[in-house]
């Protein structure tokens, strides 16, 4: 595992007060973090078009996707919203309330693998999963295939998006879309990325102090990449386990993945890009203030009770990761026809 620590061997954090220590606090946390890309142009190799942007857009606003045609991608991650629903745990179909609470989508695309336990290996794969789950929008690749079919538009969208295609309208293409779409989900030029690129003004004195507490104190070890995590697993709970609201106990983690014991509880290390706009934290979604999560991850994952005043400046450091939120038109979408499969709820 990358240290920050190791890093950090040597460098007083007094130093960092000078012009020459806003230099050094900046290099140090280039190599750990670094900035959001303004724009993805591929996905493992393939290129995003713009074609298939426009209709992963309409998919992931298309409630038609869900069997009772109330539930889009958009109703638990809304993108007016930090790409979260900002609720416990998730509500679906039939008023469902799911285990898990609803990560943001938004930089997703920079994660190793998604969900709180990597289970699905990417975008693709991850979109398939919500369509189909009972407690979310209860559908079938077919029942989707037959409601995308029913409309001359969808088709149309199909062909451009996936020309040369005999059949293009399939489940598999519609997540492939539906990626494209998310890669869009990118929140570049947040206040410390403007301070990664050079301005010392752009963090305030607090911001600069949570930021050196945060990699000093060793946050930036799990949390590193330019998502500030989503890179690796850590057992939630290396030192002291939260409590069972915090860590409900049915739910392992990762364990439910590989099913060895020492991934029992363990998770990936959350995202904290826009973390401002994703509360309540945690994947059991119980702590609704920022500076609680912190003080939390501070006693279970290094042991140590941090100062109150350390804790808020960590918090107001983590809220310069708001990023430029992305301007989203929700799209028109085609109307149904009389061969659309019917609402069932
Ligand atoms: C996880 C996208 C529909 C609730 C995710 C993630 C993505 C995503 C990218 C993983 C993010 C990460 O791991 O950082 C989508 C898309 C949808 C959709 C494209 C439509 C096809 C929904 C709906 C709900 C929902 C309708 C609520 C009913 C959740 C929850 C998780 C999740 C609770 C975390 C689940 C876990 O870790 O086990 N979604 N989502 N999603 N989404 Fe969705
Ligand atoms: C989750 C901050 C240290 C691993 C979180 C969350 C925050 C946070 C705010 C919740 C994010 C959300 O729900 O969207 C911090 C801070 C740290 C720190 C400020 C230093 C005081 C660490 C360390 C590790 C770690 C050292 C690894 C050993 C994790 C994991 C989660 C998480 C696995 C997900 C927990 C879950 O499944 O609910 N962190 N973190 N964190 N962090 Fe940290």
């Amino acid at each position: 595992m990358f240290s920050a620590r190791t890093i950090l061997l040597g460098m007083g954090i007094a130093a960092w007060a000078t012009a020459s220590g806003a230099n050094e606090l900046r290099e140090t946390a280039t190599m750990l973090f670094g900035v959001v890309p303004t724009e993805v142009t591929a996905v493992r190799g393939a290129a995003v078009t713009p074609q298939r942007v426009e209709l992963g857009r309409m998919l992931f606003f298309d409630p038609r996707l869900s069997s009772s045609h109330i539930i889009s991608c958009n109703t638990c991650h809304n993108v007016g919203t930090g790409g979260a629903d900002n609720i416990r745990t998730s509500i679906g179909h039939g008023w469902q309330k799911g285990p898990r609470n609803s990560p943001t989508v938004l930089n997703s695309v920079f994660n190793v693998a998604q969900f709180w336990d990597g289970r699905a290996p990417d975008l693709r794969e991850q979109a398939k999963r919500p369509v189909q789950a009972g407690v979310e929008m209860a559908s079938t690749p077919e029942r989707v295939v037959d409601t995308l079919k029913s409309m001359p538009d969808y088709v149309r969208a199909f062909q451009e998006a996936f020309p040369g295609e005999g059949d293009p309208v399939t489940f598999d293409n519609m997540v492939i879309a539906i990626e494209a779409f998310e890669t869009t989900l990118i929140t570049p030029n947040a206040r410390f990325d403007q301070f990664l690129t050079g301005n010392d003004d752009a963090l305030d004195e607090e911001e600069i102090r949570g930021l050196q507490v945060f990699i000093e104190s060793g946050c930036g070890a799990c949390h590193s990449g330019s998502n500030f995590g989503g890179q690796d697993y850590f057992p939630f709970g290396v030192v002291e386990r939260p409590g069972a609201s915090m860590l409900p106990l049915g739910d392992k983690g990762r364990f439910a993945v590989t099913q060895t014991a020492d991934d029992e509880y363990v998770f990936r290390a959350a995202p904290l890009r826009n973390v401002e706009l994703t509360a309540p934290y945690f994947h059991s979604g119980q702590a609704w203030d920022l500076e609680q999560a912190v003080a939390i991850m501070s006693t279970s994952q290094l042991g140590t009770e941090m100062a109150e005043d350390d804790i808020t400046a960590v918090a107001a450091f983590l809220r310069t990761l708001t990023g430029e939120q992305p301007a989203v038109e929700i799209p028109i979408l085609p109307p149904s026809t009389i061969d659309t499969p019917k609402p069932d709820y």
